[in-house]
C-alpha cells in the first residue's frame, strides 16, 4: 500500500475560507475580531510563527497587533501587558507566543490571560472545559488534527487512535478531544510516552496515530499495522548538506517507510502546520463572537 496525503495547506485555505466569510458577517454588525500577539525576546522560529500569524490573520480580516518585549523584559512588565489586553473590548483573543525567557514564568503568565480570550486554549479553565466536554477554545494543534482527520474522510468514530507524546499543548489535548462523545470524536484513546514500555506493541494496534513526540524516526514501518492512518505532528531540522540552507524539515514519523503502509499520512512541511495557524484564525473570531454576545 502506498498512502494518500493528507494535504493540510488545501485544508486549511478550506477553514481559512469559511473564516473569512464569518469575519465579514461580523463586520457587517459592526464588529471587527481583533488578535494580540505578545512577543518577548526574538526566537528565530518564534519570530517566523508570528510573522505567519500576522499575514494569515490579514487575510481573513481580523485585525492584528503585535507587542514585542525585550529578551529581557521582567515576569511583571509581561503580566502587565497582558493585564491591559484583558481589560481592552477592541482585543477579542489574546496569544502569548511560547517559549518565554526563563525569567518569566510561562504559567503564571497563560493563568493571568482572560480564559474568554485564551485563543490558543492552554489556561486550564479553558483545559477543564475541554476535558468536560464543554469547550470554548481548543488548542490550535489538536483542534486542527481533529479536522484534518474529519475532512480527509477518516472519522475516529469508534476507531482506536494511539497518540505518541503527551505535552499539554499536543498529546494530552488531542487524546482529550477524540474520546469526547461527540460528532467527530468518540474514538477510542491510548497515550503513549517516555515512560511506555513496549511503544511498538501498542502503536501497532492503531488505527490512527499521532505522533508528537518531538525525535524523528519515533515511529518507524514495523511499528505499524498495515491501513493506519498517520499524522505526523512533528517538526525537527536535520542536517542535509545538499541543501542549500544546509539542513531540511522533517516529521516524528519515517515517512517514507511508513507511507508504504499506511492508508493516509500527513507530510512535514504540510500537513498539521498549516492547521495550526487555521485553527487560531477561527478560535478569535469565536472569541469575538462569544464577546459580542455577553
Ligand atoms: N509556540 C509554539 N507553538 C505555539 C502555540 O501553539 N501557541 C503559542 N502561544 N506559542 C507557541
Amino acid at each position: 500500500m502506498t498512502a494518500k496525503i493528507i494535504d493540510g495547506n488545501k485544508i486549511a485555505q478550506q477553514i481559512r475560507g469559511e473564516v473569512a466569510g464569518e469575519v465579514a458577517a461580523l463586520k457587517a454588525k459592526g464588529i471587527e475580531p481583533g488578535l494580540v500577539v505578545v512577543l518577548v525576546g526574538e526566537d528565530p522560529a518564534s519570530v517566523v510563527y508570528v510573522r505567519n500569524k500576522e499575514k494569515a490573520c490579514q487575510e481573513v480580516g481580523i485585525k492584528t497587533t503585535t507587542t514585542r518585549l525585550p529578551a529581557t523584559a521582567s515576569e511583571a512588565e509581561v503580566l502587565q501587558i497582558v493585564k491591559k489586553l484583558n481589560e481592552d473590548p477592541h482585543v477579542h483573543g489574546i496569544l502569548v507566543q511560547l517559549p518565554l525567557p526563563k525569567q518569566v514564568d510561562e504559567n503564571k503568565v497563560l493563568n493571568a490571560i482572560s480564559p474568554r480570550k485564551d485563543v490558543d486554549g492552554f489556561h486550564p479553565v479553558n483545559v477543564g472545559k475541554l476535558l468536560v466536554g464543554e469547550a470554548d477554545f481548543m488548542p490550535c494543534t489538536p483542534a486542527g488534527i481533529q479536522q484534518l482527520l474529519i475532512r480527509s474522510g477518516n472519522d475516529p468514530n469508534g476507531r482506536h487512535v494511539v497518540v505518541c507524546g503527551r505535552s499539554n499543548i499536543v498529546g494530552k489535548p488531542v487524546a482529550a478531544i477524540l474520546v469526547q462523545k461527540q460528532p467527530g470524536a468518540n474514538a477510542t484513546v491510548t497515550i503513549c510516552h517516555t515512560g511506555t514500555k513496549d511503544m511498538a506493541a501498542i502503536t501497532r494496534l492503531a488505527d490512527i496515530l499521532v505522533v508528537a513526540s518531538g525525535r524523528p524516526n519515533t515511529v518507524t514501518a514495523e511499528m505499524v499495522k498495515p491501513g493506519v492512518v498517520v499524522i505526523d505532528v512533528g517538526v525537527n531540522r536535520i542536517e542535509d548538506a545538499s541543501k542549500k540552507s544546509g539542513f531540511r524539515l522533517v516529521g516524528d514519523v519515517d515517512f517514507e517507510g511508513v507511507s508504504q503502509k499506511a492508508s493516509y499520512i500527513t507530510p512535514v512541511p504540510g500537513g498539521v502546520g498549516p492547521m495550526t495557524i487555521a485553527m487560531l484564525l477561527a478560535n478569535t473570531v469565536k472569541a469575538a463572537r462569544l464577546a459580542a454576545e455577553k
